[in-house]
């Protein structure tokens, strides 16, 4: 146990808190969330440095009582779009009056983000960030992908960095509309210049492998050329029919492959078997109308989950990541513990991070306190923002 007067910065106390979720299990009740009861989180700096029973813990400089609330790890959303501009109002109401989804939509915000100055999609980018965080959100990991250009894919990376390390270079979300007669061509400028322009700026590539999108040749081309420049490999994968992008991410050892909705028992066992985590993306089933992810399946096969928002302006414009905890338990066979871990510890493992995303000495001091007496209530109260204080690097900033 380190001691809270250690070091350099001013400690601070939360304490009285009805249930802590650590996501360790060497804390508290040993399930894999780590339930502390009547607990206490002790920070310092930017770092949480204990971590245990209310009345065990050591002096600080200063108290905040949370008043018998829970406190979860901030939430770990490893996939957003979030520099666009425009909207798909008309779209979604379309939709919703009975149209399909198709990720032809997207070209309607890729000329709405080109027409954009920086600034107005810095500007649109921090609103939902301001958004996400006031809903306990506080590690973000965002794309490109609606520029399809050499400048537009790498002015948006250079905007996304300013806010994240976690930056997704996907220069292969469709073909470019400029190249709708050549997507060769297309494969070959987002694995040669645009690479160039982008890898500096992110620390991820993705692609959207799917029929329409990109064919499971086109994107082993572009995953392994982007590994070739140090960027690591993502994949949306199996999101609107079967096909070649579980296993191919399972292959290339891709941190994460996001959707994973059409499933073949092969693809589970793949993931099963790889180090691939499956991030579920609940908000866009519920907003194109689609049949949900088998989260069961997944996890009775053992395969790690991840949960989070895809919040962009087409398939899923939510930042809420209580709505998706609360999709997944009712809807995906989740059960509470389960969403919330898949929230918190399973994002960051979709990062490949191990210092967010749980609550124990050494991980950042980033959390939320939520009006209610456990975490449970994230679902069981679903709408209801309960999400009452967030700290993040140590800092309260909601
Ligand atoms: O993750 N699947 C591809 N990309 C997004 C949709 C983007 C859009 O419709 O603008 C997704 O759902
Ligand atoms: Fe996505």
């Amino acid at each position: 146990m380190s001691s809270a007067s250690s070091g350099t910065g001013a400690s601070t106390v939360i304490d009285n808190i009805a249930t802590l979720v650590t996501n360790d299990p060497s804390l508290g009740d040993g399930s894999r969330l780590g339930l502390v009861r009547d607990a206490a989180v002790v920070i310092e700096g930017d770092r949480v440095v204990w971590t245990g029973d209310s009345r065990k813990a050591p002096a600080t400089d200063n108290r905040v009582d949370a008043g018998g609330r829970a406190v979860i790890p901030g939430f770990v959303d490893s996939h957003s779009h979030l520099v666009f501009a425009g909207d798909r109002t008309e779209e979604f109401n379309a939709r919703m009056s009975g149209r399909a989804y198709s990720a032809g939509g997207i070209r309607t915000t890729v000329a709405a983000t080109r027409a954009a100055d920086d600034a107005e999609l810095e500007a649109n980018l921090t609103r939902h960030l301001a958004e996400a965080l006031r809903q306990g959100t506080t590690t973000f990991e965002t794309k490109s992908g609606y520029g399809l250009t050499v400048a537009d894919e790498s002015r948006a990376l250079r905007i996304a960095a300013r806010h994240t390390d976690e930056v997704t270079y996907l220069g292969a979300h469709i073909v470019s509309p400029d190249y709708a007669g050549d997507p060769a061509a297309y494969v070959e400028l987002v694995t040669g210049e645009m690479l160039d322009a982008c890898a500096p700026h992110a620390r991820w590539i993705d692609v959207f492998c799917e029929k329409g999108a990109f064919d499971g040749d086109q994107a082993r081309a572009i995953l392994t050329a982007g590994k070739a420049r140090g960027l690591h490999p993502r994949i949306h994968a199996n999101q609107l029919s079967h096909g070649p992008g579980v296993q191919l991410a399972v292959e290339l050892d891709a941190a994460s492959a996001d959707h994973c909705t059409h499933l073949t028992d092969a693809d589970v066992d793949a993931l099963a078997n790889g180090a691939t985590v499956a991030t579920l993306l609940p908000g866009a089933e519920f907003s194109t109308r689609a049949q949900w992810p088998d989260a069961r399946r997944l996890l009775d096969a053992g395969v790690t989950v991840a949960l989070s928002t895809d919040c962009n302006p087409g398939s899923s414009y939510t930042s809420s990541v209580p709505f998706c905890i609360a999709l997944a338990v009712r809807d995906m066979g989740m059960t509470p513990d389960e969403a919330v871990w898949s929230a918190t510890a399973g994002g960051a493992a979709a990062l490949r991070r191990t210092d967010v995303g749980r609550l124990a000495p050494g991980a950042r001091a980033d959390l939320a306190v939520l009006d209610a007496p456990s975490h449970v209530h994230l679902a069981y109260r679903p709408g209801v923002p309960l999400v009452t204080q967030v700290w993040r690097r140590g800092v309260r900033e909601v």
